[in-house]
């Protein structure tokens, strides 16, 4: 069943979704500078800019380094992507400060990288499913930062060349009503 929207909105906040299905082409060349353009247009508590976007191309020894840090589950459909992603934010302020929202900051970039990537007719997917603690090792962490997630980006590929259980799950799912999440005042109790 097609997502359908229960108010006006516009169409590409229903036609994004997280596919895992890749061609195993390469990006087109300038798509990631676009995706992290897009990111960088973010806004940020204070314009801190609190994103860090570690890459690494298919093909190249970071992407291995990159995949081999995937959870069982991500490693199989993830061959194929044209670019794995961590993000990362600093926690702190120039001043030395803690910066309270740079989860919040971080989380609308990578939504920008991700609608940018839709609109550009690829499929970026978030994923949480990774070894935390050796990613920080291979993207040489800094202290004052955190890890939030790894994205998968690529062009999309054919549903019939994913295997099961993958193949089976390829398609959009739904959401819970506005009314589960959104209150006027108070959380309704
Ligand atoms: C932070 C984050 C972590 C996620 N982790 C995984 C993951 O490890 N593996 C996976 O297949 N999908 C993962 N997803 C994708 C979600 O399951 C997906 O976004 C959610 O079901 C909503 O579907 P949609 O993005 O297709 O609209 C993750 C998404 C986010 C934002």
């Amino acid at each position: 069943m097609p997502r359908q929207a229960a108010a006006p909105v516009a169409p590409f906040f229903l036609s994004r979704w997280s596919g895992r299905a890749f061609s195993g082409e390469p990006l087109p060349d300038g798509a990631l500078a676009s995706l992290l353009e897009a990111a960088r247009w973010a806004p940020s508590s204070g314009n801190n800019q609190p994103w860090r976007f570690v890459y690494a191309l298919s093909g190249t020894a970071a992407f291995k380094a990159f995949h081999d840090l995937l959870a069982p589950g991500n490693k199989p459909w993830c061959k194929k992507a044209g670019a794995l992603l961590v993000v990362a934010s600093r926690t702190t302020r120039d001043d030395g400060s803690p910066a309270g929202t740079h989860a919040f900051d971080t989380g609308a970039a990578w939504m920008s990288l991700a609608l940018q990537a839709h609109l550009f007719g690829l499929v970026a997917h978030g994923m949480g499913g990774f070894d935390y603690e050796k990613a920080a090792q291979v993207i040489g962490l800094p202290s004052d930062h955190a890890i939030h997630c790894m994205v998968a980006v690529g062009r999309p590929g054919r549903r019939e060349d994913l295997p099961e259980p993958y193949r089976g799950r390829e398609e959009p799912n739904d959401r819970r009503a506005v009314g589960a999440f959104a209150f006027e005042g108070r959380f309704a109790g």
